[in-house]
């Protein structure tokens, strides 16, 4: 490795008025999984209009931008649901509702209560679909211990006309203090209308706007 490479540390950061600022992020993907060009800093657009997206082509400059977190947004709390080998817990706040999870049947059940019920499940394809919830909405405990954060590569992959996908603990600061549920993965809003600024929570989807 080279010595430059070792002071890497790749981050992302910004303002309520300001663009993603990408630096030593090498992984960008677009939604087919195709890799892109990257630059040591780059700017990714956060507000949905710009003609060059990911990157950002200062479009925000012209409407201006303001992306505070909204009063009425999701909470922000994890609620647990207990099996008896694996404890399953939920972050409404931080779900990007790309509805992965459903795919686990019966274990995730849209409009059932509980809609997590663990032990309809075997606890390994449980902790295989919580690995691929791209938000960190979901995470589990065994044993007393919480399964937050996972191994990965620092990498930025852009969802089906959803959000940033971010993975690989990419360090994130902005100016709301804002916290993702897991360090290790996160979802940024990518369409300028989430509740719950910088990260994606669905909003998208009733919007369609991608
Ligand atoms: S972000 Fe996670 S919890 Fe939300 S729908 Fe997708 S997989 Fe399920
Ligand atoms: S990309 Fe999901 S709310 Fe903006």
């Amino acid at each position: 490795m080279k010595k430059c490479d070792l002071q890497k540390k790749p981050g992302i950061s910004c303002t309520v008025n300001s663009p993603y600022i990408v630096r030593d992020v090498d992984l960008l993907f677009d939604e087919d999984g195709k890799r892109l060009e990257t630059k040591s800093v780059m700017s990714l657009c956060r507000c949905g209009e710009s003609e060059k997206k990911p990157y950002c082509d200062n479009s925000h400059t012209k409407k201006g931008m303001n992306m505070v977190k909204s009063p009425d947004r999701c909470p922000d709390k994890n609620k647990d649901y207990r099996g008896k080998d694996i404890t399953v817990h939920f972050n409404l706040g931080v779900c990007s509702h790309n509805g992965i999870c459903l795919t686990l049947k019966p274990v995730f059940k849209k409009g059932r209560r509980p809609w997590i019920m663990p032990d309809l499940g075997k606890k390994e394809e449980i902790i295989d679909i919580i690995r691929k919830c791209p938000s960190g909405a979901l995470s589990y405990t065994i044993d007393g211990v919480r399964y937050q954060d996972f191994d990965r590569e620092p990498a930025i992959k852009i969802d089906k006309c959803g959000p940033f996908m971010i993975e690989g603990y990419i360090e994130f600061k902005d100016d709301q203090n804002s916290c993702p549920e897991s360090k290790e993965h996160y979802c940024l809003c990518r369409c300028g209308k989430s509740k719950n600024h910088p990260f994606c929570d669905g909003e998208h989807l009733d919007k369609k706007l991608f």
